[in-house]
């Protein structure tokens, strides 16, 4: 389980009220999905194409950093097509039985999806197979000599898969999908207009400025950037501010943690760690872990793909290394590291 720790800058849905924010705040159409040009692109010529086949739309697989998108996106495209959406994840699905009952009560065109999909126990997996590549289930009746296999049709559908970690899918599930979709950081730019949108949608007035500040702080993130805007808008409601401005949102950002390029304790604390514990790297990640008190996965989910996204932080083939900028961020004296520290 990923540990969910603080909830303004872990990227994770933690509180309900979060989480319905994210429900109001969702776009629902393809226009309205900012962002993800390359994505937006490939999927309309998909779709498009599945329609005048009069096809379900092929499997599609969407990766990336949690928040930027995925689950959006599956809505939109059951939205754009004018499907079902039935929606489960990796981990609900504990036996061959739980999967095999969804797939039976898919209707014809409907879109079934995944999240979390790497976290799939393995012999639930094997079901999908035949099912993603035949639309079939094959099941194994009976046990000893009485065992008999047999084959049910299912409904054509289509299999949304979303996962942080597409290098923990297995290749046979991994090649039944017929888009696979990897989901980027945001420019600035494009949070500034996600942020507008949010504004707009929760009537929170905000300088410009502001805006643009919250974007830079973001993560490069929608659901982070959403989040910040919520504590801001908060913030200002107690302060009995009409308007949003630079200096209430840089006390806000201040406030909780968040710094000018968006790190947070749990980042910085990584960063120091590395840097006061293992001399800069390069140090594995459980050291690191063990050493900043994380875990593993939420290290490697949640902070590290930021962290080197900034280029704060290198991965080596001998570990994890802070860069001059990452020293420099955090006002830490560099000294290039000589071949003597080796020996
Ligand atoms: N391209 C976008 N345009 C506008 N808003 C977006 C966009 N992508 C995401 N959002 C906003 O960010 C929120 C989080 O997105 P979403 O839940 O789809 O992320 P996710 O990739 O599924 O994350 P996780 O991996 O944690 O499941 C959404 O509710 C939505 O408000
Ligand atoms: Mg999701």
């Amino acid at each position: 389980m990923i540990e969910r720790k603080d909830p303004i800058t872990s990227p994770q849905e933690i509180e309900t009220d979060v989480k319905q924010l994210e429900v109001t705040l969702r776009p629902k159409a393809l226009t309205e999905y900012v962002g993800q040009e390359d994505i937006k692109r490939n999927l309309k010529i998909a779709m498009k194409a599945a329609q005048k086949r009069k096809e379900p739309i092929e499997h599609i697989l969407l990766y990336g950093p949690p928040g930027l998108g995925k689950t959006t996106l599956a809505n939109i495209i059951a939205h754009e097509m004018g499907v079902n959406i039935k929606t489960t994840s990796g981990p609900a699905i504990e036996k061959q039985g739980d999967l095999a009952s969804i797939l039976s009560n898919l209707e014809e065109g409907d879109i079934l999806f995944i999240d979390e999909i790497h976290r799939l126990k393995t012999q639930v997996e094997e079901i999908l197979y035949s099912a993603m590549e035949d639309f079939a289930l094959d099941l194994i009746i009976g046990k000893g000599p009485a065992t008999r296999s047999m084959r049910i049709n299912l409904p054509k559908f289509t299999l949304i898969g979303a996962t942080t970690k597409a290098g923990l899918l297995s290749s046979p599930l991994r090649d039944r999908f017929g888009h696979i979709f990897k989901l980027d950081f945001y420019e600035e730019k494009e949070m500034e207009s996600i942020l507008n949108r949010s504004a707009q949608i929760l009537d929170v007035k905000i300088e410009k400025g502001a805006i643009a500040e919250i974007a830079r702080c973001s993560r490069r993130t929608p659901r982070i950037a959403n989040r910040l805007l919520k504590r801001v808008r908060d913030f200002a409601a107690v302060e009995g501010m009409e308007i949003v401005n630079m200096k209430l949102t840089k006390e806000t950002l201040g406030l909780i943690g968040v710094d000018h390029v968006g790190l947070d304790k749990t980042d910085r604390k990584i960063l120091v760690t590395i840097i006061e514990k293992f001399n800069g790297g390069p140090v594995g990640l459980n050291a690191i872990a063990a050493a900043a008190s994380e875990e593993i996965e939420t290290i490697e989910d949640i902070y590290e793909p930021f962290l080197m996204q900034l280029g704060f932080l290198d991965r080596t083939s001998r570990g994890r290394v802070v860069t001059a900028n990452g020293y420099s961020h955090l006002k830490i004296a560099f000294t290039e590291k000589s071949d003597a520290r080796l020996f």
